[in-house]
């Protein structure tokens, strides 16, 4: 369990540290700054275990879709969840913000993350030709559902439970399985 609260211009030397060990291509200097200052649709927030940021995360709240911006965990601290908990609760504030769903893009390359979203919902949804300029690789478009369908509550519900109970995530599947009972579960009687 971490805890997790919203970050601030003072914790911009820890995200920056964790930003450059966790990507080949790290945002500059700068970026977060005006991230965290002048960008009024940006919410960032970080993790935290023994008061040492372990792990970030950030959202634009575009209208009624989030845009997951960034999600990057400490390369000692990965493996344990805490990157599940911090898009749990990066989902948590973009209904609080009036996201009707969530959006991403992911390199082709990076499947980790990519598990990671799946159990949380996103599913592919297109893709962006040569969009890293890096590398020139593909990025991967992943949707949500509508946030507040019984199916997407439920995953969120068995990703935390597990978590929090500091448990290995069961795969995919399990989490297909959670969606669709709830899914079911929620159809009014007489709908066919
Ligand atoms: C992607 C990223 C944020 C994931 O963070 P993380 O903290 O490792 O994520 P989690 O610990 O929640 O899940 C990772 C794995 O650990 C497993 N895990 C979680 N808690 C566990 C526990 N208590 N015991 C054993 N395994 C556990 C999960 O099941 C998952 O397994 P998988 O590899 O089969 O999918 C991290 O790898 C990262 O920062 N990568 C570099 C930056 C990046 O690529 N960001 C995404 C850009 S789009």
């Amino acid at each position: 369990m971490i805890e997790i609260a919203p970050l601030r211009v003072e914790h911009l030397a820890e995200m920056q540290e964790i930003e450059n060990a966790s990507f080949d291509a790290p945002w500059p200097g700068g970026a977060y700054r005006s991230e965290l200052t002048t960008n009024r649709l940006a919410r960032y927030l970080g993790g935290r275990r023994d008061g040492a940021l372990i792990g970030f995360g950030g959202i634009w709240l575009m209208v009624d879709e989030a845009h997951i911006t960034t999600i990057a965990v400490r390369p000692s601290e990965r493996g344990r969840g805490a990157g599940t908990e911090l898009l749990l609760a990066l989902l948590v504030a973009a209904r609080a913000g009036g996201a009707a769903l969530a959006t991403l893009d992911v390199r082709v390359s990076n499947v980790g993350a990519q598990r990671l979203y799946e159990r949380l919902g996103f599913r592919h949804v297109g893709r962006r030709v040569r969009y890293y300029d890096d590398n020139g690789e593909d990025a991967l478009i992943m949707t949500t559902p509508p946030l507040n369908d019984a199916g997407q509550v439920a995953r969120e519900e068995l990703a935390a439970t597990m978590v929090r109970a500091g448990a290995p995530l069961p795969d995919a599947s399990a989490f297909d399985a959670a969606e669709r009972t709830a899914s079911a579960a929620s159809v009014p009687r007489g709908v066919q």
